[in-house]
């Protein structure tokens, strides 16, 4: 449905019944610990945003007003809401996993994991009950970012093995019944790419206008923009005399999607992967690839809220919708490939328009907004509060609607550890790391499970900057420490690196953890003497015996998958209960979401117990208790 542009005289109703309106207030009312009733109340939701100028103006400036507006009337359509009933598929039904290929299991002794250490794995994964893969970029690449750098988009990381290798992956996990999705990184590529090797060489190349090239009128570069991996978006090029746009690390060059040519080569490059039988892919940072003409300023208010400047220029760009439905059509549909956009910064009706089976665009996304608690972001010393991450679920499951599908995930490879987040006590280690489980593979939408979450891992005591690997922890180290003290700055890194997750697969109790028979590219993690697959599969209690009879139970139950879902008690704090109901079938859930007892609720009075991470029973809630009862 079309909507009317808004301007000064709209009412903040107005503003929140947009998709971007919506998102960015919801997300500011969270941000400031308010209920979203502030918006909604007669007085202020009747209130136009010229009044809202007024009253904000000093702390805002007039000119973050235009920049909201022109943002929210860039979309020019909302959601429907009428649809009733989920269209059933196989990647509903699926519980993924994903493989960081670096880290998985290496075969040749070289430290690095590799393709044929995957396939040895494979017999594993499908014992756990995965159905899917998705496979972290495996494709030639520097390693600046490793492999999110793309230099050969049609070769494999020599270090991960060959061709060859790849196509004996497929098979193998095609012979399993397994499906195999890959990483599509195609916002940029690495500057090592022919594509953009060709421009350094020769200006006048054709290339030239695959990348955002910029002139500038003085030394600095052309705009404010700067980049998620520190300080600016802008490298100087002197055989050009121009600046080249990078929003990740120095190496990973923006492609210009304007330009008809550069989609045309990313189609034919994803049909080529699709020929050979992937199944499809998770596009890394799809929601950044169209950017807002002319690359304006970014504006000063929104840069200092979100930490990087210019980001209102391209997180959900003017032919964004334009462009994934290209794809669609000339790539994925032909192939009945499945998709689902890594978007940060998108929210649930923004997403929804990204989503929604009626619009052709990506079958689903990965909203990050649950991934910090409001008011803190990644590099935070703090406890993650799980009440927020229900309040966060039940809004989703409530709202997202019968033509979107959610994806449901806590980790992966660019985050620390879930477990580490909420508490690091290891008294509650085990039950926490079931808890986790049983909320993600008791709702509704695709569990996504990153390697190592089956066995409870947690985040690594690096002891030093040099254990570090991640050129994202590099640089905010070299950053922090013009600021602060070498102590504070890796304090911070400690928080929030993704290195936690980076660690390698702890398979057993043998050297390395078994994962290599060399030196593995960055340390193991000391406790994989006591935490590790092997150990995990003799013991029936494990934490992986618990993923993978939730597994189990989420195939043979249709409940756990299309049920429709039913929150109890929802404003109880640090009490987490729902029904999940198909037809005849309903079952219950039960979680405790803090480290203390619970009064148990009376609901389960005469359910039968499924499956709990206590073994023997007992009169309260313990902490962090989880249940699953059949009604
Ligand atoms: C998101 C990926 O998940 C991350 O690992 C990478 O650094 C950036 N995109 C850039 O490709």
């Amino acid at each position: 449905m079309k909507r009317n542009k808004l301007n000064y005289n709209s009412k903040i109703k107005d503003i929140y019944a947009n998709p971007i309106g919506h998102d960015v207030l919801y997300k500011l009312l969270l941000q400031l610990n308010k209920s979203e009733k502030l918006v909604t109340n007669p007085i202020i939701k009747n209130l136009s945003l010229k009044t809202v100028v007024s009253l904000t103006q000093k702390s805002l400036g007039t000119e973050f007003f235009d920049v909201l507006l022109e943002l929210l009337n860039s979309e020019g359509e909302y959601p429907r809401t009428a649809q009733k009933g989920t269209k059933p598929t196989w990647w509903k039904e699926a519980v993924f996993y994903q493989i960081y290929p670096r880290s998985f299991m290496d075969s040749d002794g070289d430290g690095i994991g590799d393709i044929k250490g995957i396939i040895s794995k494979l017999d594993y994964l499908k014992e756990l009950g995965v159905d899917a893969i998705w496979l972290s970029p495996i494709y030639d690449s520097p390693n600046d970012d490793n492999g999110y750098d793309i230099r050969d988009y049609y070769d494999i990381m020599s270090e991960f093995g060959t061709m060859e290798d790849f196509e004996r992956l497929l098979a193998e996990v095609h012979k399993r019944g397994m499906k195999l999705i890959m990483d599509l990184v195609v916002n940029h590529t690495s500057d090592e790419h022919t594509w953009f090797q060709e421009v350094i060489k020769k200006p006048e190349s054709k290339y030239k206008e695959y990348y955002l090239f910029q002139k500038s009128k003085d030394e600095n570069p052309p705009n404010n923009w700067t980049s998620f991996f520190s300080g600016t978006a802008w490298n100087y090029y002197k055989e050009l005399d121009e600046w080249a746009l990078h929003l990740f690390s120095k190496k990973q060059m923006d492609l210009n999607w304007d330009n008809e040519n550069v989609r045309k080569d990313i189609q034919k490059m994803i049909r080529w992967w699709l020929t050979k039988g992937v199944d499809g892919f998770r596009l890394d940072v799809i929601n950044y690839i169209s950017k807002r003409e002319g690359l304006p300023w970014g504006n000063k208010t929104v840069g200092e809220l979100m930490g990087y400047y210019g980001i209102e220029n391209y997180y959900y760009g003017p032919n964004l919708h334009k462009y994934l439905r290209e794809i669609r059509a000339e790539a994925f549909e032909p192939f009945q490939a499945f998709s689902v956009g890594e978007t940060p910064g998108v929210g649930m009706e923004m997403s929804k328009l990204l989503t929604a089976d009626y619009r052709q665009e990506l079958d689903m996304v990965f909203s990050f907004d649950h991934l910090e608690t409001p008011g803190h972001v990644r590099f935070d010393d703090y406890q993650y509060d799980l009440n927020y991450l229900k309040e966060y679920l039940i809004h989703w499951m409530e709202h997202y609607g019968d033509a979107c599908w959610m994806s449901l995930f806590y980790e992966n490879h660019d985050n620390p550890r879930m477990i580490s987040k909420v508490n690091n006590n290891p008294a509650f280690r085990e039950p926490l790391a079931k808890l986790l489980a049983m909320i993600q593979l008791t709702l509704k939408g695709t569990p996504f499970i990153f390697q190592g979450q089956e066995i409870g891992s947690v985040n690594k005591t690096f002891q030093s900057i040099n254990d570090l690997r991640d050129v994202e922890s590099i640089n905010l180290y070299k950053e922090l420490i013009e600021k602060s003290s070498a102590e504070n700055a890796f304090q911070k890194i400690l928080s929030g690196s993704r290195d936690h997750a980076r660690t390698p697969m702890q398979w057993n109790n043998k050297k390395n953890a078994g994962f290599t028979e060399g030196s593995p590219w960055i340390g193991t993690d000391e406790d994989y003497r006591e935490w590790n697959v092997e150990k995990q599969l003799e013991n029936g209690d494990s934490v992986l015996n618990f993923y993978k009879h939730l597994i189990q139970l989420r195939k043979e139950h249709k409940a756990l998958t299309y049920g429709e879902f039913e929150a109890v008690n929802k404003k109880k704090k640090d009490r987490f209960t729902y029904y999940r109901k198909w037809e005849k079938e309903e079952f219950f859930i039960e979680c405790n979401l803090s480290n203390s007892t619970l009064r148990r609720s009376s609901k389960a009075v005469g359910y039968e117990l499924i499956l709990s991470n206590y073994s023997e029973p007992a009169k309260e809630l313990r902490p962090y208790e989880a249940n699953l009862y059949k009604v």
